[in-house]
């Protein structure tokens, strides 16, 4: 990959927690570029910080030491307006707890990142909406209120509000944590969709099998990144031709025993 291509450098970051007396380093000299159409899969055990990290990426916490780059542009230079900006229409979020609104209807809540969107109209609002349901199966309960579902409809609630907007980037916390295997599937199926069609996914996962959907896959350990490994078809293939090779080496084998 080439410079062009890289959407967000992170160099350096820290986060420190500061709460009375309790100091937290939940992020320590963090460095990390993330390209365009990528998908990159965020791993590692509880309290390690990737839920900090998704935060920052997101716009939605600040780091405590660093620099942030996103297209070159340090984001500590812009103001409160433009980080927002930024947020409704270029990133999508999905909430480790889904933070859904308890007195806003399901499909309000879907809405809700396009209501300051001036570049829709109503009836594009209404259908983009739709969609979304329709694309996590849930169109049969935009009347409902967040409390009549369970834990996974309203995951796939979270799923439908971060990718409403058509972000370019999608930042997912555990976007499977809830749901069994068959509603994961359908959910990895439609991160790896949103993927091939253009969207830059960072993805939080605790599940082998889903981080294997991404290109990369970084490890964090208290705070630090700790391994980094590429999933690319060419090392995913790795496994099937050491196994080719093995088979011919043990015919060549069995072929000399015989000779002998
Ligand atoms: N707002 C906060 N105030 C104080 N400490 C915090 C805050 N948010 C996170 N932390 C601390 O920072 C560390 C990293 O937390 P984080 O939520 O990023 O972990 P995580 O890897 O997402 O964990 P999990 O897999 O359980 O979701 C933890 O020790 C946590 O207690
Ligand atoms: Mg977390």
């Amino acid at each position: 990959m080439t410079d062009s291509n890289l959407l967000i450098r992170l160099q350096g970051i820290g986060k420190i927690f500061q709460a009375d007396e309790v100091t937290t380093h939940a992020l320590s000299d963090i460095n990390l570029d993330i390209y365009e159409k990528e998908y990159l899969a965020i791993t590692g055990a509880s309290g390690c910080g990737k839920s900090t990290l998704l935060s920052i990426l997101g716009l939605l916490d600040f780091p405590t030491s660093g620099n942030y780059q996103i297209n070159g542009i340090s984001v500590e230079d812009w103001d409160i307006n433009q980080k927002a900006e930024l947020r409704c229409k270029e990133i999508g979020f999905v909430f480790q707890s889904f933070n859904l609104i308890a007195n806003l209807s399901i499909f309000e809540n879907v809405q809700l990142p396009l209501i300051y969107r001036e570049d829709l109209d109503k009836n594009e609002v209404n259908d983009r909406v739709l969609s979304a349901l329709e694309e996590v199966n849930m169109a049969h309960r935009k009347d409902h209120w967040p409390h009549q579902l369970s834990g996974g409809q309203q995951q796939r609630i979270a799923v439908a509000r971060a990718i409403v907007g058509k972000p370019s980037l999608l930042l997912a916390d555990e976007p499977t944590g809830n749901l069994d295997s068959k509603n994961g599937e359908d959910v990895m199926q439609l991160l790896d969709d949103l993927n091939k069609n253009g969207t830059t996914i960072c993805m939080v996962t605790h599940d082998p099998r889903f981080a294997q959907f991404a290109h990369r896959e970084i490890q964090l350990v208290d705070g630090k990144i700790r391994n980094e490994k590429s999933n690319h078809k060419s090392s995913v293939d790795t496994p099937n031709r050491v196994l080719e090779a093995t088979k011919s080496l043990s015919s060549l084998e069995e072929a000399v025993v015989e000779e002998e």
